[in-house]
């Protein structure tokens, strides 16, 4: 059964995907898990850093589950594969924790594009990152041509999804997109998290969603969840619900 995971020690939330039979590909159930342990998440302030896993096998993640997605028209296809794919990505992305995604085999389609919405990666040193879409057919289609060509030189976005190659691990730390090649990088991620659950949680989460607004990551969102964190700090918020609760008029001190 495809399923994923959650498990919490201490600081560091683990979430695992679990469909080892079909190389961990992601099925809509699996997505709306990942959604769902995102909201978890966020109400659970002990967590200050998230690894995103997988089952040990070839793969961390062999992309979408073609056999859920191969028999939907194009309408559905769009709406339930692409539209709640970006919604899920999104949510990881924009998920106030820093997140680390811990390569632990090969990174392709959808499972590359998974990768990209965390802050950083950590990966085997057999492991390459792959666009493998066009050979069946389809593009990427969960922001791959977008937020993964945000993270990567173009011209590396355009050799993988437009002529198939695969881009091993070393390029990959070469180019910046992985943090660290380690042979066991679930230890060497779990290091990184370790070492970063003594840092402000609030320093964290202001300066992902800064970089975020920088990078394009929904600038509209990320600069009304800034105003609205600066507004809510201010002693205007304590008067102006104060005076709601006691049914009187809010008395707000001058700038
Ligand atoms: N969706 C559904 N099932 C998948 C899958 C995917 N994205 N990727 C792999 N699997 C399944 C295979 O069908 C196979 O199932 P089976 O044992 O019931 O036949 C199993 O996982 C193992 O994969 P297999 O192809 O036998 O392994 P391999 O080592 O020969 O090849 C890959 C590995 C990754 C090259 C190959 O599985 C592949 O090309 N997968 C599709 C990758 C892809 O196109 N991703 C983007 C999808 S939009």
């Amino acid at each position: 059964m495809s399923r994923v995971h959650l498990e919490i020690n201490g600081a560091v939330a683990e979430m695992r995907l679990d469909n080892p039979g079909k190389l961990n590909a992601l099925t809509t159930g699996m997505l709306q898990m990942i959604a769902d342990h995102c909201a978890g998440i966020e109400q659970n302030p002990d967590i200050r850093v998230v690894l995103l896993t997988a089952e040990a096998g070839k793969a961390f993640c062999a992309g979408a589950d073609i056999t859920e997605w191969a028999e939907l028209s194009a309408a559905r296809f769009a709406r339930h594969w692409v539209r709640e794919g970006h919604r899920v990505f999104d949510r990881l992305a924009r998920l106030s924790r820093p997140v680390i995604a811990v390569l632990n085999g090969h990174a392709l389609g959808g499972g590359l594009e998974l990768a990209a919405a965390c802050d950083i990666r950590v990966m085997a040193p057999t492991a390459t990152i792959a666009l493998p879409e066009a050979r069946v057919g389809i593009v990427p289609g969960w922001s791959g041509t977008q937020r993964l060509a945000r993270l990567l030189p173009e011209p590396v976005v355009r050799e993988m999804a437009l002529f198939g190659r695969r881009i091993p691990a070393e390029r990959a730390h070469a180019l910046g997109f992985v943090a660290e090649v380690a042979e066991d990088p679930y230890r060497a991620a779990l290091d990184i998290a370790n070492a970063a659950t003594g840092l402000s949680p609030r320093a964290t989460e202001t300066g992902k969603y800064m970089i975020g607004a920088g990078a394009a990551e929904d600038r509209a969102a990320m600069i009304e969840a800034l105003g609205a964190a600066a507004i809510s700090a201010s002693d205007d918020r304590n008067e102006g619900v104060g005076a709601f609760l006691e049914k009187r008029p809010p008395e707000f001190s001058g700038l």
